[in-house]
């Protein structure tokens, strides 16, 4: 009998594989089948700073008077004529993925500054949220702000996210920060319960014949998966932090290899918006069989045992081993 629970964020889940915030996790007709295909867990897609600042504030007004009960708030909104927006809307997805499904929903907020907005890290739980992932994709534009500036920043936010909720927080962050390592020590400080690596960055190309900046969004592939992995394997055993591996994760090998360098979770969105929700069976199977042959019997045995801490080698991870790898060209 294979173990395919993994404790994450405090839960234990069925299995690693979770559903990341994307089209294929707002869509409810596709919820059932991500729950039946296997995921541990599902990341609804994110309620953005900018949409509850432009659009929330009567309705924020409204659920905090009074109660603090989502359902009861629920039955006096419609008084309201604006009821109906944005962050509203949101919320009532919450609630009904709560009611559907079995397994944890996390609600997903993204920003980048304290306010009022922060609020919703409480409706969300209200509203049925089990865990809250905050992502902070950020695109720091000007260059007066300096980068001690702006993780402070952060953690501010972190800090006024959490003390918010009581259920668990975990952070879902952009690849590039100087010092990594000592970022998650500040979020663990703050309060996260939980790191998500990586945003998958928005990049701008450039049309040759119209000369205009257009936006691209194209979809992963497993290669890309290969950047969680290395920070991921950097960072187990250096945080008291759960660690979701999130980009390239399109077979059951991307997934594994991120358990292996310590994740407790791999996540999944392009695959799931290029095949199906059931992709996640698809996946799980091939670990399923990779641990039969192996003679493993639970995740939670593999988990981070090929980390930076457990390899023989720790330079693989390190400067050293980019310098080898260059000198040894081409000859591996
Ligand atoms: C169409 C689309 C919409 C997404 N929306 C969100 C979102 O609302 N919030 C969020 O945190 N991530 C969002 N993501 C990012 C995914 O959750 C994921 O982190 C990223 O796509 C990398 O994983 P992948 O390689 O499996 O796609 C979105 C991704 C796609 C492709």
């Amino acid at each position: 009998m294979i173990d395919l629970t993994t404790r994450y964020l405090g839960f234990t889940l069925r299995s690693p594989i979770v559903a990341s915030s994307s089209p294929a996790t707002g869509d409810p007709a596709l919820w059932e089948r991500l729950e039946n295909a296997g995921a541990g867990a599902i990341v609804l897609p994110s309620l953005f700073e900018e949409q509850i600042e432009h659009e929330a504030f009567t309705i924020d007004a409204t659920l905090d008077a009074g109660t603090n009960s989502f359902g009861e708030a629920l039955s006096y909104l419609p008084e309201y004529d604006d009821y109906d927006t944005g962050p509203f809307r949101h919320l009532t997805l919450v609630e009904q993925a709560r009611n559907r499904l079995t397994i944890p929903v996390i609600a997903s907020l993204n920003g980048t500054t304290t306010g009022g907005w922060v609020r919703y890290a409480h409706h969300l739980v209200d509203a049925g949220a089990q865990a809250i992932e905050l992502n902070l994709y950020d695109v720091v534009v000007d260059p007066m702000h300096s980068a001690a500036d702006v993780e402070r920043r952060y953690l501010e936010l972190v800090q006024a996210v959490r003390a918010e909720i009581k259920v668990p927080l975990a952070v879902k962050l952009s690849p590039w920060f100087t010092a990594l390592g000592n970022f998650v020590r500040g979020l663990e400080q703050a309060g996260a319960d939980g790191v998500v690596l990586f945003n998958r960055l928005y990049q701008p190309d450039i049309d040759l014949a119209t000369l205009d900046v257009t936006p691209r969004l194209h979809l992963s592939t497993s290669s890309e998966s290969r950047l969680p992995l290395h920070w991921i394997g950097i960072l187990r055993g250096n945080t008291t932090c759960s660690l979701a591996g999130t980009t390239g994760v399109h077979d059951g090998s991307d997934a594994l290899k991120l358990l292996l360098a310590g994740a407790d979770v791999a996540m999944t969105a392009s695959a799931l918006l290029r095949h199906a929700p059931e992709r996640i069976g698809v996946i799980l199977e091939w670990i399923r069989d990779w641990m039969i042959e192996r003679d493993y019997d639970s995740i939670e045995q593999l988990k981070g045992s090929v980390s930076r801490g457990n390899v023989a080698d720790p330079a693989v991870y390190e400067r050293a081993n980019y310098y080898q790898m260059l000198q040894s060209w081409p000859h591996h």
